[in-house]
């Protein structure tokens, strides 16, 4: 989970991004948009479909508000975010003046040293936190001008997030730690969460509870709970970081499988070259900027 910290106004923020040609630029129009190269997916269905749709993932009655984030590309933009933190008496600016799309379906990976920001960049272009400045537009919403509420569903219905911890609720199974993760906790939920179990080799850990399961098998309930809704958009914060080499194939292959199978748009943060290594497209962070874009291949 996000560390607690307090966020405050970022006085640098329109300094902009400094240093070598591969730089993009962060100026507002000027956002680099990551993905496969005109692989925007269109629109799924009519506006029935995508009510119906949103309805069944649990939107209810504010179906309609966020039928745009059903039907239109699969895309997150950071319009020159930055967010800082006031820590013992100073400010740490995890994120400065930064700009960023990124567009489904694909891979995209982020890379950096320890403590250059790519959670908080992760964190933002999730909802999970929000700039203290720029704007995120996700999905075709702007995220500040949703409710809580809205801002909740958008990322329950169409998000999924691998933290680096798995965070799984110790009273209950792995099966049940993931049916947590779908839109109705019903009988195809379970089988579907056994399915996903069973792909990531853990068929016969379902009943057992958290602490019954290595480091590495509870990092992989955790993936399959991120999966369970179908999300639009993954995002994984080093999500290997705990396994083994073997289980690590595994749970990345697994994700490759799911953005393959659904369009969908993967963001991982990794030191490990290998997982980034099939990425459509690697961010480089250093120091709260983008260092540069690589696009391997
Ligand atoms: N909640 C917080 N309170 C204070 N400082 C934070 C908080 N979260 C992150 N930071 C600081 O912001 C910077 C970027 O952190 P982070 O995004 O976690 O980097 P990374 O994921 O690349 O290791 C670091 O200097 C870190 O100490
Ligand atoms: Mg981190």
């Amino acid at each position: 989970m996000p560390r607690e910290g307090r966020a405050v106004p970022d006085a640098t923020a329109s300094s902009g991004v400094h240093g070598s040609g591969t730089q993009p630029e962060t100026g507002a129009g000027r956002v680099p948009v990551l993905g496969r190269p005109g692989a925007e997916r269109g629109a799924v269905g009519g506006a029935a479909e995508v009510a119906g749709r949103a309805r069944r993932g649990g939107l209810g009655r504010r179906a309609e508000s966020l039928a745009a984030a059903e039907s239109g590309p699969v895309e997150v933009v950071a319009h020159r975010v930055g967010l800082a933190y006031r820590e013992h008496g100073g400010v740490c600016h995890a994120l400065r003046d930064v700009g960023l799309g990124l567009r489904g379906p694909g891979f995209v990976g982020i890379a950096g040293p320890s403590g250059s920001g790519k959670s908080s960049l992760l964190y933002l272009l999730a909802g999970l936190k929000r700039p203290t400045t720029g704007r995120i537009v996700a999905l075709g919403r702007e995220m500040d001008q949703l409710s809580p509420t809205e801002r909740c569903l958008l990322r329950r219905r169409y998000f999924g997030f691998v933290f680096q911890q798995p965070f799984l609720i110790h009273f209950l199974t792995a099966a049940e730690n993931v049916v947590v993760g779908a839109p109705r906790r019903d009988r195809a939920a379970r089988g579907m969460a056994e399915a996903l179990l069973g792909r990531l080799g853990l068929a016969g850990c379902c009943g057992r509870l958290p602490h019954e399961l290595s480091g590495g098998q509870r990092q992989r309930v955790a993936a399959a709970r991120a999966l369970m809704n179908e999300p639009r958009i993954l995002f994984a914060d080093e999500p290997t970081a705990a396994l083994d080499r073997a289980s690590a194939e595994e749970l990345m292959g697994l994700l490759h499988d799911y953005r393959h199978g659904h369009g969908a748009l993967l963001a991982v943060v990794s030191h490990d070259e290998t997982v980034t290594a099939a990425a459509d497209a690697i961010v480089r962070m250093w120091d709260g900027r983008i260092r540069a874009i690589e696009r391997p291949g």
